[in-house]
């Protein structure tokens, strides 16, 4: 097994990533997009691998479609490069970029049956009739919609709707799929199934995609790797377990999950850690180095990485702090606990709810004195 706790940067690197050998597929460089005084995109630097399944992840106007847009040459760049297979697309239309783009709301023809709206790029491209018949065939096979080649988009259900969109952009066979919200019209159930579908296809096609999405299980599902934007910037790009377990900045933390988080300093140096104070308490701190010294730091403990007992956890080491149970939420399959602590601090735990509660009543109750504690190794350190 490969020892993952002493080079937390490594953790969950993929094959073909930033590490590998192999050139970009996708090189963006120093791009910016200003639309008069607004930037929309901030100087954006990102390699993209062939196969990979890259999700841009970010809140409602921080870029995703503008820099989306730019890669697939509708929007121009204020200033900074865009190669694809090493080849500089400025100036290059959309049509002879060898990428294709599927729109958010899908703009399929209402007037075109299935198999017509698939089609069309072959048509429009003047391929022999009998090559659009097959390559049409073999991608309705693929997304699983054989037999209703002669319905029309309306006769459809969303999730439907959504494979004829992903068939008409992967039959003209890009190397690169831009992907703006493909599921966003989908509702919860739909969409976890079609996340799946999603993966299939991607991995039996092999064609690279770039999904933008501001939903972060979808990006942590889906994704090779993701990169978080926040109002046009590239704030941190990593695999899902990098960017969940290692953020950089509070931000990331609160915009992937949830964090609980205290300002700290350090006080001590153990062989493997730091000892840490905090407003609740003093702490050791393991397996995560402190590169800055001079500024305050920031701890944060994900809800789940806490655990919850009645008495103390007394092994050497250990983090504990006291405090009473001042809110449940139940789930079913977990749930979710704030903890007041002596020093007026409310904590969030989760915690799965593994056993069945006899007598209907569960372990922990409202007003239950209770400790929470957790590994040395669990803890976040952030800068800003
Ligand atoms: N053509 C334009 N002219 C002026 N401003 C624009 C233009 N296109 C986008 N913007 C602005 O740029 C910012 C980024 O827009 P963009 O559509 O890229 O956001 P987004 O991340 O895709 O958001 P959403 O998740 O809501 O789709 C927004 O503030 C938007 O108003
Ligand atoms: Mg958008």
């Amino acid at each position: 097994m490969v020892d993952q706790e002493d080079h937390p940067e490594d953790y969950g690197k993929i094959e073909g990533g930033p590490s590998g050998d192999r050139q970009p597929l996708l090189r963006i460089q120093n791009v910016t997009k200003a639309f008069d005084e607004f930037v929309a995109v901030d100087n954006v630097e990102l390699d993209i691998y062939e196969g990979e399944l890259f999700c841009l992840l970010g809140g409602s106007g921080c870029g995703k479609t503008t820099l989306l847009r730019m890669l697939a040459g509708f929007e121009t760049p204020t200033s900074g490069k865009i190669l694809i297979d090493g080849k500089d697309m400025s100036g290059v239309p959309p049509y002879e970029r060898p990428t294709n783009m599927m729109f958010q709301n899908y703009a399929l023809f209402p007037h075109m049956n299935v198999a017509k709206n698939i089609a069309f790029g072959l048509e429009q491209d003047g391929l022999p009739r009998s090559e659009i018949k097959e390559r049409t065939n073999d991608i309705l096979r693929l997304v699983e919609l054989q037999g209703y080649e002669n319905r029309r988009p309306q006769q459809l259900s969303g999730g439907q709707r959504q494979r004829v969109a992903l068939a008409r952009a992967l039959v003209k066979e890009p190397k690169i799929l831009l992907l703006d919200e493909p599921l966003g019209a989908l509702d919860k159930k739909l969409r976890e199934q079609t996340q799946f579908e999603l993966m299939n296809i991607q991995d039996k096609v092999g064609v690279t995609f770039v999904v933008v999405t501001h939903d972060q299980e979808e990006a942590m599902i889906l994704s090779t790797r993701i990169s978080v934007m926040d109002r046009g910037r590239l704030v941190q790009t990593g695999s899902p377990t990098e960017i969940y377990e290692f953020p950089k900045s509070r931000m990331v933390a609160n915009f992937i999950g949830s964090a609980n988080i205290f300002e700290g300093s350090v006080i001590g140096e153990l062989e493997h850690g730091f000892k840490i104070e905090t407003i609740i308490g003093e702490f050791t701190l393991k397996n995560t180095p402190i590169t800055i010294r001079n500024k305050a730091i920031f701890i944060g403990i994900r809800p789940e990485k806490i655990f919850l007992s009645k008495e103390p956890d007394l092994a050497p080491g250990s983090n504990n702090a006291e405090g009473t149970i001042y809110d449940i939420g139940y789930l079913g399959n977990t749930s979710r606990y704030k903890i007041r602590l002596e020093q007026d601090l409310i904590i969030d735990v989760t915690a799965p709810n593994q056993t069945r509660p006899q007598n209907k009543t569960h372990e922990f109750m409202w007003d239950d004195k209770v400790y929470i504690n957790w590994e040395p190794s669990s803890a976040m350190v952030f800068y800003e």
